[in-house]
């Protein structure tokens, strides 16, 4: 049977502190699905099809990576694919707390539905969508922070964007 996982998260936009994760996920899972999925949580900067498009972009050349998007619920999502694990990135503490809410939610809505942490590199602690979408707003450098191919990408869109919320 294959072993198939979802990193799923906002990707709003992706980082090359995701780009780790699925680079490590597709080493240990047969089949990887970067899933751009609704928080409603959040105000997204960059539309559902830009965030795709631009994950799309960077995974392209991965054989076993895909990217999909869902506007329901994980647990629903696994159930349909078959996939059985959900990887997440840790950074810190202060991640926890949250990412352990949702691995408990996830499993209730679908015994299924294994979350499986996996824990940042030294040089990503700090990295968020969040951070980029700062940093690009005011003109900043954010070499470094995702991959070059969307770069610039992301820089024109952001710069003194007006419907930007970080
Ligand atoms: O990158 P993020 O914003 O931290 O990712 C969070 C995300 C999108 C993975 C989470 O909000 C999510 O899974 N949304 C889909 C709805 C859902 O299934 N929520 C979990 C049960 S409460």
């Amino acid at each position: 049977m294959k072993r198939i996982a979802v990193c799923p998260g906002s990707f709003d936009p992706i980082t090359l502190g995701h780009l780790d994760i699925i680079n490590r996920a597709s080493t240990i899972f047969d089949k990887v699905i970067v899933l751009v999925s609704f928080n409603a949580a959040k105000k997204a900067a960059f539309t559902v099809g830009e965030r795709v498009e631009m994950i799309y972009d960077v995974v392209r050349d991965m054989d076993n990576v895909v990217v999909d998007c869902n506007d329901g619920l994980l647990a629903d999502y696994l159930k349909r694919t078959g996939a059985t694990a959900i990887v997440k990135g840790l950074r810190a503490v202060s991640d926890f707390e949250y990412e352990f809410q949702m691995a408990l939610a996830n499993r209730k809505l679908y015994d299924g539905a294994e979350t499986v942490f996996l824990t940042t590199t030294g040089e990503n602690m700090f990295l968020s969508s969040s951070v980029v979408k700062q940093i690009a707003y005011f003109g900043g450098d954010i070499s470094g922070l995702v991959p070059p191919q969307i770069h610039d990408f992301i820089k024109s869109r952001l710069l003194k964007s007006d419907d930007i919320k970080i």
